[in-house]
């Protein structure tokens, strides 16, 4: 079997971030959801991975590499425009050679990885498998509906939906998908949509079978999701300290310093990590925070937040929570008469005063 992740797309939901930078490479717990995906992949016995890249290819190709540091070798696959997950899977069909494939969302993260589904498929001899969870508002994804144990419809955002299981970013497939992907056509937003393509493999006679997970996941396009993503993996973390970490500062919970990080004065509360070369000087880091490499925080307080590398935060008086601040930001207070704020913001961007 080969894995196939999608790390192109548009990440309209996570502007103005991905105005300059891939959403899949944003940290999480100061590790970019995307190598969560690698890693999901090659835990299942996956090594050759094709990764689709669109506008930021040389981020991702950046970050990836060969593969080797993961294990796996990796094929970078252009994709020429957004134009649906269909279209993204109908590209790699050179790639994918006539093997069976995972096809993994690279903005999505699943606790449990994917190791059952894979063999589950494999014994099942299924044409499809989709990966399916029980959610509150099955109204905001595409929903399945299942009888006798097989999928007999899905349903793209339904306003009066069937069941309530949504469908996760995992789906495997076998060849006889590229098939229906040529027999498709754009839906009215304009893509390939994957939803169609497996419709018209039940509508077909194929054998397309779900599979439900109970563990937590997370389609991380929004902010909230990625903040509560950031929440769940920091959780799983195990306390550790490789910085430097003065008399003067408290550590309350899971914390993790990383190498050339350092603590004055100031008190952290876990689960939390402070990135390689970062400074936090005078500061509050509360829970569910990830500040990323070479930042500094002084003289300011944060939680439940992200902070990508290359950050300044300082002399500010009152608390950041909930906030995704981007790479080379400065947040500061500004000496200047008249106290004001004062901005400059990337297109997009959106400021809770
Ligand atoms: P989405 O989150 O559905 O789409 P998007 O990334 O364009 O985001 P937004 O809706 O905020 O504009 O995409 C799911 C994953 O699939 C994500 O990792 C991007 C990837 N993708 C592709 O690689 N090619 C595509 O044509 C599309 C639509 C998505």
């Amino acid at each position: 079997m080969k894995g196939l992740i999608l790390s192109g797309g548009k990440g309209t939901r996570l502007r103005p971030i991905t105005h300059t930078g891939a959403k899949q490479l944003i940290p999480v717990a100061n590790r970019p959801i995307l190598f969560y995906a690698i890693d999901a992949l090659t835990q299942a016995g996956i090594h050759e991975i094709g990764i689709i890249v669109g506008d930021t290819a040389d981020e991702v190709r950046a970050a990836v590499g060969d593969g080797s540091k993961f294990g796996a070798t990796i094929t970078f696959i252009p994709q020429e425009a957004p134009l649906g997950l269909a279209h993204a899977v109908g590209i790699a069909r050179d790639f994918l050679a006539g093997d069976s494939f995972v096809m993994y969302l690279g903005d999505n993260l699943i606790a449990q990885g994917i190791g059952t589904l894979v063999d589950e498929f494999q014994r099942s001899a299924a044409d499809t498998m989709i990966l399916l969870a029980r959610v509150p508002e099955p109204q905001r994804f595409g929903v399945a509906e299942l009888e006798d144990g097989r999928v007999i419809s899905l349903v793209e955002k339904p306003s009066v939906p069937r069941s309530d299981l949504a469908l996760v970013g995992v789906y495997l497939f076998s060849p006889l998908i590229f098939e229906a992907i040529d027999a498709i056509e754009p839906s009215p937003r304009g893509e390939l949509e994957i939803t169609d393509a497996i419709q018209r493999m039940i509508d077909t006679g194929k054998r397309v079978l779900p599979h439900i997970i109970e563990g937590w996941w997370k389609d991380t396009g929004r902010l909230d999701d990625i903040l509560e993503a950031n929440r769940m993996i920091l959780d799983t973390l195990e306390a550790r300290c490789d910085g430097t970490v003065g008399e003067d500062v408290r550590l309350h919970g899971k914390v993790v310093v990383e190498e050339g990080a350092t603590l004055r004065n100031c008190v952290v509360r876990g689960p939390a990590i402070i990135g390689s070369r970062t400074i936090v000087d005078n500061a509050y880091i509360g829970p569910f925070t990830s500040i990323y490499f070479d930042c500094l925080v002084r003289n300011a307080e944060i939680e439940n937040s992200i902070v990508l590398e290359g950050t300044r935060i300082h002399d500010i008086a009152g608390k950041i929570d909930g906030s995704l601040i981007g790479k080379e930001c400065e947040v500061c207070k500004s000496p200047a008469r008249p106290t004001a704020v004062r901005l400059m913001l990337g297109d997009h961007s959106r400021v809770e005063l």
